[in-house]
């Protein structure tokens, strides 16, 4: 039983335009979701990020923190939660995860300079080579196989990253590790493998570093999945954890129940100097790093909220739900559910579109004229790339239609009858044709993407 353990105090209506009208907005939106206006979506499955219902608790603390420049008390609550919750020995707070990633990669990523990653999702993807960086992933191979249900599919392959790490070492700059990994389903990182990552950055002297975003997410499938660590607080595994690492980058956006905001943190007090001093210049103040000082406050009460096993509990139950209700209709889905968001397969959907017609993104589109539901392709539109040695594009290994979950927003009524628009489609999937990509710039291309369907 993981009912909500919490009730309802305020709600948002929401509309729903005719289907007609639907079909019309995607075409003009260029077959592209992110531009459609939220205002015509039903239920919006876009993103977990910045999208969660804040507490009475974190409204509260928004209108008796005070704003100030330098030095406000939101900036102390928030680290305390911080020192709680990561224990890292130096923080910045950002306005949100990618402007952390900025100034991490700019301080430690030289031109040519390689980072491993489990996955690099497409913000550390492109800050990486915003820089001139080399992303690179060494996820295990279990992870590209959809229909195989293993506990910790995010993990990363400890053996190729070792050998990838032996030949190169002059040329890697950084070590990451993403927690859960959202690019390949949102599955969880163990925290034997998180260990095992960080002593191979530590042998060949390398910084390593998570990418926190969900972390609570993460550390509750170590909880639930992993032995030795059912009697552990939430909290007690998130700084397990990060004790292997050097720092974090994180966006509050996500597992601290926020709608803006992020931290980059850090052990190293001459790598926390360089990125204090470019903060200033590029964010703000370091007690107030881009944000309202009540949203550092906000963030603070959320990694507390976010840490509560009966929240964690509802929440994977939640995204389990959906999973399950898809599962019964027979439809591909990506094994077992992740902890923000369920994944479709695109291509085993849509066997008979070939990838480089962007099985998932037609589905995304197809699904949102069905019932106005909105989630968000990752994987051929994002992730494909042309060589620069062959001038061929590279596709992904995986294409995926990604249903993400926002959190404490909808009920499962409103996840059925997503399953179930998306089941009405898989009827009719044989009828349905692909999509060309007709305009994308370089980097982040999907967010501004233009398709056209084929006929
Ligand atoms: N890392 C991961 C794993 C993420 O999922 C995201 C954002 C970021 C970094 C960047 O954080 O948005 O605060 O700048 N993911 C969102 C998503 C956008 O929809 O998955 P940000």
């Amino acid at each position: 039983m993981n009912a909500e353990p919490f009730r309802i105090k305020m709600v948002e209506e929401i509309g729903l335009p005719p289907k007609e009208e639907r079909a019309r907005l995607i075409q003009e939106a260029g077959f592209n979701v992110f531009q459609l206006k939220a205002d015509d979506i039903y239920v919006d499955l876009l993103t977990d990020s910045g999208t969660s219902a804040m507490s009475d608790k974190q409204w509260a603390a928004m209108l008796t923190t005070m704003q100030a420049y330098a030095g406000s008390n939101s900036y102390y609550v928030l680290e305390r939660a911080v020192k709680d919750v990561f224990g890292f020995r130096f923080f910045v707070p950002v306005h949100q995860g990618r402007a952390g990633e900025h100034i991490l990669f700019s301080n430690v990523v030289k031109p040519g300079n390689i980072v491993p990653n489990n996955s690099h999702f497409d913000t550390t993807y492109a800050n990486i080579k915003f820089v001139g960086g080399i992303p690179r992933d060494f996820v295990v191979e279990d992870a590209y196989d959809t229909e195989k249900e293993v506990p910790f599919k995010g993990n990363m392959d400890i053996a190729k990253l070792e050998d990838f790490v032996r030949r190169n070492r002059d040329g890697i700059s950084l070590i990451m590790t993403t927690i859960t990994n959202n690019t390949i389903g949102g599955q969880p990182v163990s925290m034997e493998n998180i260990r095992e990552t960080g002593e191979v950055a530590r042998k060949y002297d390398i910084p390593f570093f998570i990418d926190a975003c969900r972390f609570a997410e993460n550390s509750y499938f170590i909880k639930t999945r992993e032995k030795g660590h059912e009697d552990k607080r939430i909290k007690e595994i998130a700084r397990e954890m990060f004790s292997y690492a050097d720092g974090c980058t994180f966006s509050g956006k996500k597992d601290a129940l926020s709608n803006i905001g992020g931290i980059l943190a850090t052990n190293d007090e001459n790598l926390f100097e360089r990125i204090r001093n470019m903060l200033v210049v590029t964010e703000g103040f370091p007690t107030y790093g881009g944000l309202a000082c009540r949203e550092l406050a906000a963030m603070a009460v959320g990694l507390d909220e976010s840490t509560q096993e009966r929240y964690l509990e509802y929440r994977s139950g939640q995204v389990e739900h959906l999973w399950g209700k898809l599962c019964d209709a027979g439809i591909p889905t990506v094994n077992p559910a992740g902890g923000h968001a369920v994944f479709v397969d695109g291509k085993r959907f849509f066997p008979h579109i070939p990838q480089e017609q962007f099985p998932s993104q037609t589905l995304a589109v197809e699904l949102y004229v069905e019932s106005g539901v909105r989630g968000v392709e990752v994987g051929t539109s994002c992730f494909a790339e042309v060589d620069e040695k062959t001038g061929r594009t590279v596709l992904p290994r995986l294409d995926l239609l990604r249903l993400s979950i926002p959190r404490r927003v909808y009920t499962n009524n409103h996840l059925d009858y997503v399953a179930e628009n998306i089941a009405k489609i898989h009827k009719r999937r044989d009828d349905i044709k692909g999509l060309k990509k007709v305009y994308a710039p370089p980097l982040l291309g999907h967010f501004l993407a233009k398709f056209e369907r084929l006929s």
